[in-house]
């Protein structure tokens, strides 16, 4: 599938998880992907899948919060693949498990900046370029934690759903320019940010359990989201803007013990 082929893509969080996943993808299907991440290792190996693949990729190590680094990611792809088509910013960290009366500001302030600010700043630098090119995709990575209580850590959830309102808002701010923002909402995936949930369980013979709640009873993959977004950075979605897409099984859709079984 050549969907995306003469797309210039950033993915930011790309050495790992839901990021290196959506690199492959959307190098699979023609793009050329600017892969960001914080580990050279992580970032190289995410490029030497994709070459190996025969697809077109490039490292950059980065911080997704510094606003230099985030103008030096467009400005790397600009340089080596000649444009900027989608920007997915999908860096993030999950917070810590404390109870409402232990959260710290100290928490809070890098909950915020990375999974917050990082998207600030992609949709203010990104989104200047693609507003003068008149075209643009730019991709948010949510979390189904955002909708509701009790899906991950409060400072976690509480930043996820303030990425649901600038997903909305930026869209609306492009209004007249030709760019699109979406967010994807995954719901439990295995990565290295969920690692111990699926350990826990597995040491404890639970593994039949994760994910259970959802309609489709069972986690995620990385290559599910990463399927979601390869939709939302090509043309298939180009009346779609300033949308939450939920891919988690169901999960967001229910309150699960209220279900009526067939
Ligand atoms: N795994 C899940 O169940 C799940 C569920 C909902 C949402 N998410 C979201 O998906 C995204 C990807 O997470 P993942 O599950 O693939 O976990 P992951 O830990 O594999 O990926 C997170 C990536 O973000 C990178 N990162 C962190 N801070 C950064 C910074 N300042 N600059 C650049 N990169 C930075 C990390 O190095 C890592 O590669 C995150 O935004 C996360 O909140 C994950």
């Amino acid at each position: 599938m050549n969907r995306l082929q003469g797309k210039r893509c950033v993915v930011t969080g790309g050495g790992s998880g839901i990021g290196r996943a959506s690199a492959q993808r959307l190098a699979g299907e023609g793009a050329s992907v600017l892969v960001v991440g914080r580990s050279v290792d992580n970032t190289n190996e995410t490029v030497s899948l994709i070459t190996a693949a025969g697809g077109r990729a490039a490292a950059l190590v980065a911080d997704a919060t510094s606003e230099s680094d985030v103008q030096a990611m467009v400005r790397r792809c600009l340089g080596k693949f000649g444009g900027l088509d989608v920007f997915f910013a999908n860096a993030g960290t999950p917070g810590t498990n404390a109870g409402i009366f232990d959260q710290t500001v100290e928490e809070w302030n890098e909950v915020w900046r990375i999974n917050v600010i990082s998207c600030m700043l992609a949709i203010k630098h990104a989104g200047l370029h693609m507003a003068e090119q008149g075209a643009g995709s730019i991709i948010l990575t949510s979390s189904a934690g955002s909708l509701r209580a009790n899906a991950g850590a409060i400072s976690y959830s509480a930043s996820k759903a303030a990425v649901n309102n600038l997903t909305q808002t930026a869209a609306n701010a492009f209004t007249g320019k030709g760019v699109r923002v979406n967010a994807v909402l995954p719901g439990l995936v295995e990565t290295q940010m969920t690692r111990k949930v699926f350990e826990y369980a597995r040491e404890r013979g639970k593994a039949d359990r994760i994910g259970h709640m959802t309609p489709l009873q069972r986690a995620g993959q990385p290559h599910e989201i990463a399927a979601m977004v390869a939709f939302l950075a090509s043309d298939d979605s180009s009346f779609v803007t300033g949308q939450l897409y939920a891919v988690d099984g169901g999960i967001s859709s229910t309150h699960p013990h209220g279900r009526i079984p067939v």
